[in-house]
């Protein structure tokens, strides 16, 4: 008996409940802002996380090549904790502190290892942790590393959150923990509630702002400074994966706090730290992001229009202002069949499926950019309203 053979009866069982993925070769558009290449195709890209068009911006490809090829080499070498903490990195925490009104801030390799490391610093055995049901999958695998009881409230629901913590008496430490903006739904946690709670209830409040950051507040410090509740939140993560246009992450806050993370955040210590020219990299992004008001405006003004229209043709769109759009189709087979009908109107849009999204609302997320035009995004929302009644979409 080949003790690997169940692996190809996971993959049928998967691929006969549309629930399969796979891997496809994809390229950014060097000529059309906002497009990438599949194949022979140019696609208009609804995709990507890059809100404000900065992941092909030359002054941070600048700062990166000339890291990489002037000052620190290739590669960091070592976990931060021993020689990998290279000079940019004390640079751009001190700029990270600064920008979101903290006392220190600490850079992770991305944000799924920001939230495993952060939640599983800050509670143990004994310890509860309250996560909204649709929070990212890396805070639910910070849970599960810590060992804490996890108690899932329902979507932004703060009677079930205050019942819930109204029953947990005896945790020795309490954590409450949201996105800010959810990535698969494009809403956003009522944080003056949460914050509330937070009070009334004595527990600590960490909130991820990775699809916030850029977006959101005066200079784009995110949802809880555009709130005024940044004071009052613990811990703050982002990441520089989206609206930077990068790749890494960081988590903000006290200085204890950051000096508890350096000696317990299993992957910032058992990790080699980001390549000096990565953080070279975001830290030039995170001076354009702080003075990208025209491009934070144009997206808004974006997300309202496309959101609208989606809207008015009758399309089952969740509500929100981000420049998340989800289109609810139901099943994964009819969000599958969507999603080829919009590529072969010229739109790659991904089909977000069961585990990312509960059974039953799968769906199309649209993600737009700074790098889109109102032209291009009125045509697209034509084709989406056609491609949604080729599918059976339409509600
Ligand atoms: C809400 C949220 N948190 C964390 C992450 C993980 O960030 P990263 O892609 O930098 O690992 C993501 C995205 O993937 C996310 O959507």
């Amino acid at each position: 008996m080949n003790a690997m053979s169940w692996i190809e009866k996971e993959l049928d069982i998967l691929a006969g409940e549309s629930l399969e993925r796979t891997l496809t070769d994809t390229a950014a558009s060097r000529s059309l802002p906002g497009h990438l290449i599949r194949g022979e195709e140019t696609l208009l890209d609804l995709t990507s996380n890059d809100y404000l068009g900065l992941s092909r911006h030359p002054d941070i490809a600048d700062s990166m090549r000339r890291a990489l090829l002037e000052e620190c080499g290739s590669g960091s070498t070592a976990s931060r904790l021993l020689s990998g903490n290279r000079s940019p990195y004390r640079e751009l925490e001190a700029e990270l502190a600064d920008w979101q009104r903290k006392e220190a801030s600490l850079v992770f390799a991305n944000g799924y290892m920001a939230n495993l490391g952060t939640v599983s610093a800050l509670v143990g055995r004994g310890d509860a942790v309250f996560s909204d049901r649709l929070n990212h999958a890396s805070i639910t695998d910070g849970i599960l590393l810590s060992r804490a009881e996890h108690i899932r409230y329902r979507h932004n629901d703060m009677e079930h959150l205050e019942h819930m913590l109204r029953r947990s008496g005896k945790a020795r430490r309490k954590l409450i923990v949201t996105d800010s903006v959810f990535s698969m739904d494009g809403d956003s946690a009522p944080l003056h509630k949460l914050v509330e709670l937070k009070h009334n209830y004595g527990t600590m409040l960490m909130v991820d702002e990775a699809h916030a950051e850029g977006v959101y507040g005066t200079d784009g410090e995110g949802l809880c400074h555009a709130m005024n509740v940044h004071r009052e939140v613990d811990v703050i993560m982002g990441t520089f994966s989206k609206a930077f246009g990068v790749y890494g992450a960081h988590v903000t806050g006290s200085r204890p706090l950051i000096s508890l993370l350096v000696n317990k955040a299993r992957p910032l210590v058992y990790t080699t730290a980001l390549p000096p020219s990565i953080v070279a990299g975001i830290y030039r992004a995170l001076g354009i992001v702080r003075t990208s008001h025209d491009r934070r405006r144009h997206l808004r003004e974006l997300s309202g229009r496309f959101r609208q229209r989606l809207a008015q043709a009758g399309l089952n769109v969740v509500p929100g202002d981000s420049p998340i759009v989800p289109l609810i189709a139901g099943s994964s087979g009819v969000a599958l069949c969507m999603s080829e009908a919009l590529q072969r109107h010229g739109i790659a849009a991904p089909a977000i499926r069961p585990p990312t999204v509960p059974a039953g609302s799968a769906r199309i997320r649209f993600s737009l950019s700074a790098a889109h035009t109102d032209a291009v995004l009125t045509k697209a929302a034509e084709c989406i309203v056609s491609a949604a009644a080729e599918a059976g979409v339409l509600a």
